[in-house]
């Protein structure tokens, strides 16, 4: 951040200096809410939480260095007083961007690809100057202000991660770091819930575009209508990527690799460039020309664009991590976090990757997707049931129309072994049936291998293997009774339901 005496943050904040504390005393930052954050020069914010109050944490702050504590009410520490301490975060984050007069400030928005994209852009700013970009998902009322709070003279680009809970949301964060780029993905189901309907979703996300100012840039998806249709919402010029002739960034002669990875043309009005991705998953071309499109906007070379793009790994965790386990099962760690469109991303992305392998899936019911919510986890259900598996695991609460659509898509299509198929034991498939389907009275927690017919491990030729367990731990005893060596395996669940824990036991576990 920029040096700032108490005196001054107290006038930003309009808040009141504490009897300990010297006005002329100085932050140079970090400003952090953690107090195992705290540095030498830090300022500690209290927030007080569901379960943690911050503002007990105001002398161990101290002590580790802070300058002072931002405050709710007076504490045993050189504090600022003010009357919401996340608001003075804020107002503190607004007036270090107003000093900033050199610094590009870019948002990103969507349902789904926020992170991912945000990752990749702050990859090509960063071939341009000194770039700030949240780490993993810091895309919140508070994530946001803190963010923008490490920016100093030096900085030049702020990617910023925008995530709209409600209406009103993501105005309120471009008031504290106005863009000038505007880059909006996609419109889907995520918080169904809390907003009651997608043109809700697009009402609040399309409040990233209206905040543009009219030297700025709007970077639309044209491939999803909801987002082609905020064009008319911003003042800022529009530029369009996509799929179709009609983007001017886009993607040409899209192939997919047999381990889900996509190469394509990138396509701009001034030249074009190959782009081989090293991101599991099509969906990552959308995240891919979202990004190229900004970075094209900031005067970027296609050559160079193209050539970051395909130097990219995964930044932030849990995002379709694949590792292999050194017997060769491979584990993709989508876990991060769910709702329906990444679901079917992960699905389809799994389909490739794990072809002509028995392939196996974790997950979990989706959460705040209100009054659709039981009709979406049963249309889950039916996407996971139906999609080939040797083995669902469905962990959790609320699980019961995910079991009951993953049953019912699972007898219509009994797992068929794609063409070439061997089994690993050189079994042929079509090994006894197996019923998926929990006889009457059968406890609804299966223990890992047991109470299934047979015993026998879950293969082509059967509907797929369904059981329910509790947690996450017991989706990994469940997994290691039917993994074998070369079979492949899809973690992905609500951010509720910690689902990482899972592939962290399977990857540490060995093979039975
Ligand atoms: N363009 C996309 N379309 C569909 N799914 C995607 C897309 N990009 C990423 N995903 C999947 O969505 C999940 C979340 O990705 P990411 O963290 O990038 O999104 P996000 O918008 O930042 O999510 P959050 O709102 O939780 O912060 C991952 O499982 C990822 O594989
Ligand atoms: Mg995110």
């Amino acid at each position: 951040m920029i040096p700032l005496p108490l005196a001054r943050i107290a006038e930003i904040t309009s808040g009141a200096l504490s009897g300990m504390a010297d006005p002329r005393a100085v932050v140079r930052g970090p400003v952090v809410i953690d107090s195992r954050a705290v540095e030498p020069g830090s300022l500690f914010v209290a927030i007080k939480g569901a379960r943690v109050d911050g503002h007990d944490y105001a002398a161990h702050a101290i002590r580790a260095g802070a300058v002072a504590v931002l405050a709710a009410r007076p504490v045993e520490a050189p504090a600022v007083i003010v009357p919401d301490t996340a608001a003075a975060l804020a107002e503190l984050a607004a007036a270090q961007v107003r000093t900033l007069s050199n610094v590009t400030v870019i948002g990103v928005t969507g349902s789904a690809g926020k992170t991912s994209t945000k990752d990749l852009l702050a990859r090509l700013t960063a071939r341009i100057g000194a770039t700030i970009a949240p780490q993993g998902s810091f895309n919140n009322e508070l994530g946001h202000p803190l963010t923008v709070l490490r920016a100093d003279l030096d900085t030049r680009f702020m990617v910023l991660e925008l995530a709209a809970r409600n209406i009103g949301h993501i105005k309120e964060l471009t008031r504290i770091a106005p863009p000038q780029i505007g880059v909006v993905l996609n419109v889907g189901t995520a918080h169904l819930g809390v907003f009651g309907g997608k043109e809700a979703i697009a009402k609040a996300k399309g409040e990233l575009v209206e905040s543009l100012p009219r030297s700025g840039v709007a970077v639309l998806n044209a491939d999803d209508p909801l987002v082609r249709g905020m064009a008319t919402r911003t003042e800022a010029r529009v530029t369009f990527y996509g799929r179709g002739e009609s983007a001017s960034i886009r993607a040409e002669g899209v192939v997919v690799d047999a381990r889900g990875r996509a190469s394509f043309t990138l396509r701009t009005p001034s030249g074009a460039a190959h782009v081989s991705l090293q991101l599991y998953g099509e969906h990552a071309v959308e995240n891919a020309l979202a990004a190229a499109a900004a970075g094209y906007e900031l005067g970027l070379p296609v050559a160079t664009i193209a050539e970051e793009l395909s130097e990219a790994t995964p930044r932030s965790r849990w995002r379709m991590e694949v590792t292999e386990r050194a017997d060769g099962v491979t584990v993709v760690n989508d876990a991060y976090n769910a709702n329906p469109d990444s679901m079917k991303a992960a699905f389809s992305a799994f389909e490739v990757l794990g072809r002509g392998r028995r392939r196996f899936a974790v997950i979990a019911a989706l959460r705040e997707l209100g009054e659709e919510g039981p009709a979406l986890n049963a249309e889950l259900g039916r996407l996971a049931g139906g999609a080939g598996l040797a083995g669902l695991v469905v962990a959790g609460p609320d699980a019961e129309p995910v079991l009951a659509g993953a049953h019912a898509a699972a007898q219509a299509s009994a797992a068929q072994p794609p063409a070439g198929w061997q089994g690993p034991d050189g079994a042929p498939p079509g090994a006894p049936a197996y019923h998926g389907q929990p006889g009457p009275g059968q406890p609804a927690y299966g223990q890992p291998g047991q109470g299934q017919p047979g015993h026998g491990q879950p293969g082509y030729g059967q509907p797929t293997r369904i059981v329910h367990v509790p947690d996450a731990e017991a989706a990994a005893r469940e997994l290691a009774a039917w993994l074998r060596p070369g079979d492949a395996v899809l973690i992905k669940g609500p951010r509720a339901m910690g689902l990482e824990r899972t592939a962290e036991l399977v990857l540490g576990g060995a093979t039975q």
